[in-house]
Parts: structure tokens; sequence; C-alpha cells
């Protein structure tokens, strides 16, 4: 089978890194990949936002199947697209990726479906949010609507920062037309909790529970990033909790999607907080998370692309999906200065026993080495039998991987080690 991924960063990796372990599959393209998945896939220059370019790829390449994880060609419609060429996908269509596309549209289906989620407002104008924000409960919460790269969400302290996020998402347009409308909701307090799920939009399958680290710094200090590290399972997710989240959360959520005509197909994942009130939805994302499922699938014990074309087939009632009673620390290594300015272009070494690992985010080939190219370079994998083993296990290996400019959180895992041990 000659698969397709679209996408080119340390999620891509892990998908294709396991789907590779099925062998019917002959040929992986990665579009675009990146300098570490080339070891893994042949990387294919097109954009991951070039929906037409892809299906186009695919037809012209004989492609079996194709696997779209990415946020921006999800809601583009590169399902969609390559469907209209026949090809069979991993992902869902353009009308259903819209949970993750507006969060406008999300927060109404979690209202209009009594689906808990934080108390909210949505604005169009600027004038109308402002004045809101003059008498609402600080601290408080300003989302843009549509994608803005993972940076459109600010928790403000103080009322002063919540207006200058209308300003700036609204009036200066920093996300361009993501911000013509905004969701100002209240503040939840709760540890966070990342659920993967599979649906083929009449079974839910959620995957093993992981934990995020978004800030830059230890100790949760300094900006959001798209995530410095992850660990599987999030201890805060105990099997009561999970049970209430299917029948509160992940089931209403499937169903509210068919009745809008939206059948959702592929990884759902469900941002939840554990408030004192009971879980709740933080947002939706129509796709794997990033850099949760480096350490969800190497948990997983099933065949990812079995899994796969169950959803695509809708026989996921059918399907074993099993993920191994162990755990898993993914260590990210950024370089110095990520999440604004950094330098770029520094050698990497990785040890070749290590290679199997670590899943390469931001790296490009110049002259046959591998050279920094992003701010998330790699992610740094261990799976274990107990949590403090992963971590340890995945820092040791921390230790062996060099490249100028290097930085990462010493602390991935700390939280969720003490909650444990409570
Ligand atoms: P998002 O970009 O939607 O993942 O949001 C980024 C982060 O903002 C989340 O992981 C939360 O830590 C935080 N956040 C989002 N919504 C809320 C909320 N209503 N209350 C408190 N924190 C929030
Ligand atoms: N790690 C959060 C996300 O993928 O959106």
């Amino acid at each position: 089978m000659k698969l397709l991924v679209v996408g080119g960063g340390g999620r891509e990796h892990a998908v294709i890194k396991k789907l590779r372990e099925n062998p019917s599959v002959t040929e992986i393209f990665a579009l675009p990949g990146n300098g570490g998945i080339a070891h893994d896939a042949t990387c294919v220059d097109i954009a991951a936002t070039d929906v037409a370019k892809i299906a186009a790829f695919a037809a012209e390449n004989g492609v079996d199947y194709a696997v779209v994880t990415p946020d921006d060609p999800l809601v583009l419609g590169c399902v969609d697209a390559l469907e209209a060429k026949g090809i069979p996908c991993f992902g869902p269509r353009k009308n259903a990726a819209i949970i993750e596309g507006s969060k406008v549209f999300s927060k109404n289906l979690m209202k209009k479906y009594g689906i808990p989620t934080a108390d909210y407002a949505v604005f169009d104008a600027p004038k109308a949010a402002l004045d809101y924000l003059a008498t609402a409960p600080i601290p408080t919460v300003v989302k843009a609507d549509g994608l803005a790269l993972g940076k459109g969400v600010v928790v403000a302290m103080t009322r002063e920062e919540a207006e200058d996020a209308v300003r700036s998402i609204m009036q200066d347009k920093k996300f361009g037309a993501s911000g013509n409308q905004i969701v100002i909701e209240e503040f939840l307090s709760g540890p966070e909790v990342s659920v993967l799920s599979f649906t083929d939009g009449h079974t839910v399958v959620p995957m093993v529970s992981s934990m995020d680290h978004k800030r830059a710094g230890d100790n949760d200090t300094g900006l959001n990033t798209g995530g410095m590290g992850t660990i599987a399972p999030n201890p805060y997710y105990t099997e009561e909790i999970a049970a209430e989240c299917m029948e509160k959360i992940f089931l209403p959520t499937i169903h509210a999607m068919n009745a809008e005509g939206r059948p959702f197909k592929g990884c759902l994942y469900f941002g939840l907080m554990l408030t004192k009130d009971g879980p709740k939805v933080i947002e939706y994302n129509c796709r794997f998370g990033d850099p949760e499922t480096q350490v969800v699938l190497p948990l997983l014990e099933s065949d990812l692309l079995t899994v796969m074309q169950a959803v695509t087939d809708e026989r996921l009632a059918d399907c074993a999906v099993r993920f191994a009673k162990k755990h898993a620390c993914c260590v990210v290594m950024a370089s110095a200065g990520y999440p604004a300015s950094y330098e770029k272009g520094f050698e990497i070494t990785i040890p070749e026993a290590l290679r199997d690992s670590v899943f390469v985010a931001g790296a490009k080939q110049k002259g046959g080495a591998l050279v920094t190219s992003g701010g998330r370079v790699l992610g740094v994998c261990a799976v274990a039998d107990s949590l403090k083993e992963a971590i340890g296990a995945a820092y040791e290996k921390v230790g062996h991987i060099r490249f100028d400019n290097a930085y990462y959180r010493r602390d991935i895992g700390a939280k969720a080690l003490q909650a444990e041990e409570q």
C-alpha cells in the first residue's frame, strides 16, 4: 500500500513511524515532511495547505490511503479534495473540521447540546466587546474565532490585558480574518487533560490520556508555546472521570455533530479542564495533538493503519484498539528563544541507537547533515513501566543529543509525578 501523510512536524513523524509498522505499507509520502521524516518516508515539497496540489499528487502517484493531521489543511477541505479524487482518507471533512476551525461554532454547539464548557459571549465588533469587558469578571479569557497558529487565546489576569487582546485581535487583526469574531469566556481552573479519540461518527474510542506543558519555562512560566513536552497517561484522569467524560462530553459531541449534519470521522481531540464542578471542554481540535501524539502512539499496541481504516469505513465498533499499560514521556528540545525569535541552522547529532526515540519537528537536511530549522526541533520520547522511569529515560536520552542553542524544560512530568504521589 502507498500512503500519503500531510504535514511536516513531530506529530507527523510519530504517525509515520507507527504506520510503517504495518507490513503491507510499501511507501509513505510526506507532504512536505522534514529533514528527520526523510529517514522514514519520501518527502515531497508540497505545502500542507496546498490542498489542490496534494489531491493531484495523490491521484498521479497511485496513493491508496491518505492521513491528514494538521489543522489548516483539514479546515481548508483537504479530505474533501482527496475524496473527490477517490482516495480514502483519515481525517474529518471540512464541514466537521469547523469544530476546531471556529470557536464560535464549537461554543454554540456545546451550548445547544448541553455539553459542559465555560460560559461565554460572542462579539463581532470591538466596541461591544470592550463595553462587555468593563464589568466582566476578571480573570477572563479572550479567544479569536478562527485558527491562529495556536496563539489565538489570551488568558487575561487584568482588565487591561483583556482589552489589549480585543484590540490586537479585532482592530489590529493580528490573526487576520480569524479575529473577525471573538469569544470572551469565563476563566476556569483545574488540571488540564488532553484526550485524543478515534471516532467514525458512531463509536468513539478514547486513546490513553495525556498532559501537555504549554508554557516555555519551568514551573509553567513564560510564554505559551505549541507544547514543550507531554506525559501519558495523565494521573488526574481517573477511570471515574473518564466514564463521566464519555457520558457527558464524548458521546454527546458525536451525536451533536451528527444532528448538525456534520458527522465527524478521524481523531477528535478533547482539551478538558477538571474543574470543581466536573470536567469541562476547553477546546476541541479536529486532529491529533502535537506533542500529545508523541506519547500516545508509542503506547498504542494495535496496528494504527488498521484502526484508521476502520474509522474511514465506519466499522470502528468491530476494531480492537489496545494501549500498553505503561507510561510515556516526551521532552521537546527547542531552539533557545522560542516561541519568540531564535537562531537556526545548527547541526544536530543524534546517536543511531536513539533514532527510534526521536520525533523530528523543525529540522532540515543540509549538505548531508540534519540542521535546526524551527522553534521546536525534536521530541525525545521514552516508554517505561512507571512515569518516574519514563521521565528519567527521556531526559537521559536528551543528554546524548546535541545541537547549539538547544533549550528544553527540565520539569516535564514533574507535576504529574506529584499528583501520582498524592
Ligand atoms: P487553546 O489555545 O484553546 O489550547 O488554549 C490555550 C490554553 O489557554 C489552554 O490550554 C488553557 O490553559 C487556557 N485556557 C483556555 N480557555 C480557558 C478558560 N476558559 N479558563 C482558563 N484557562 C483557559
Ligand atoms: N498540544 C496542543 C495541540 O495540539 O493543540
